[in-house]
């Protein structure tokens, strides 16, 4: 494969600025990778929304991004893994397709020897059972118990990352699937890797967080050395385009990616 194939930015898309903890675990892992984000902010959130919706906003955004000649797509948001993966695959006519859920119910697997594994998300993405159908597939006895936290989401954005009232609604929600004595616990969601310190906390030293936006970056990195188009050189240069400049965008975009967002381009639908 050329250098110059190789230069081509990967595509990493989600519904809002959630898919940032994405590009952050891209960028340490493959430090040389151009990357291209898209970010729906103007229609996010996607976790409650119908299938039929979160499928025609998925392909528009795909179309977006096959035009900015990415090298591979990695769709960053759960909820669009859960419910319209096939959209983008039908759509990328032979570029290589990642999602978090392919990565985190591998890693899920792989991680709990004990084979009971508890899996958090949106109410979309808990309601397409796509977890624990990857990882039946993967792996037919192990047992999976889902639970959907939709507040997470808002008091992710809002910041109250060590909050209270955070911490009384992850006891809350977590309360079924530790009763199940998990061995591990996937976060089924861009947003919940910021909660990781409260959520490791919550779940006690026995169960194993798995991170889907770290073991994404891991699959990434895999997947472009089969491929022959891991970049090698060069200074990596990064774009963010989203589809509406809400309120605080960059100070909550900055606590996702840990770091200065830079120029943010803001699309023209
Ligand atoms: N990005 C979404 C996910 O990972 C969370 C935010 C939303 O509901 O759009 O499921």
């Amino acid at each position: 494969m050329s250098a110059a194939a190789a230069s081509r930015p990967i595509g990493v898309f989600d519904s809002g600025v959630g898919g940032l903890t994405v590009v952050r675990a891209l960028m340490e892992r493959l430090p040389l990778e151009n990357i291209v984000y898209f970010g729906d902010t103007a229609r996010v959130p996607y976790g409650v929304k119908s299938v039929a919706t979160i499928e025609h906003f998925t392909a528009q955004i795909t179309e977006f991004l096959l035009q900015r000649d990415v090298k591979m797509l990695i769709i960053a948001c759960n909820t669009m893994a859960a419910v319209a993966a096939e959209v983008v695959h039908r759509l990328a006519a032979g570029i290589p397709v990642l999602d978090v859920i392919e990565a985190g119910a591998r890693a899920a697997v792989a991680a709990s020897p004990g084979r009971r594994i508890g899996v958090i998300g949106t109410p979309t993405t808990i309601n397409s059972n796509a977890y624990a159908r990857r990882m039946h597939e993967l792996n037919p006895t192990v047992r999976v118990y889902s639970q959907a936290c939709p507040l997470f989401v808002p008091l992710v954005e809002e910041g109250w990352l060590e909050h209270e009232v955070t911490r009384l609604t992850a006891q809350e929600y977590l309360r079924p699937v530790l009763a199940e004595e998990v061995d591990s616990l996937v976060l089924g969601c861009t947003h919940y890797p910021l909660l990781k310190p409260l959520l490791r906390d919550v779940a006690g030293p026995r169960v194993r967080l798995i991170d889907s936006a770290l073991t994404t970056a891991e699959f990434a990195a895999e997947r472009l050395q089969q491929a022959g188009l891991a970049r090698s050189g060069g200074a990596a240069d990064y774009r963010f385009v989203v589809s509406d400049v809400p309120l605080r965008f960059q100070t909550i975009g900055e606590r996702f990616l840990g770091r200065s967002l830079g120029a943010v381009e803001k699309v023209d639908w």
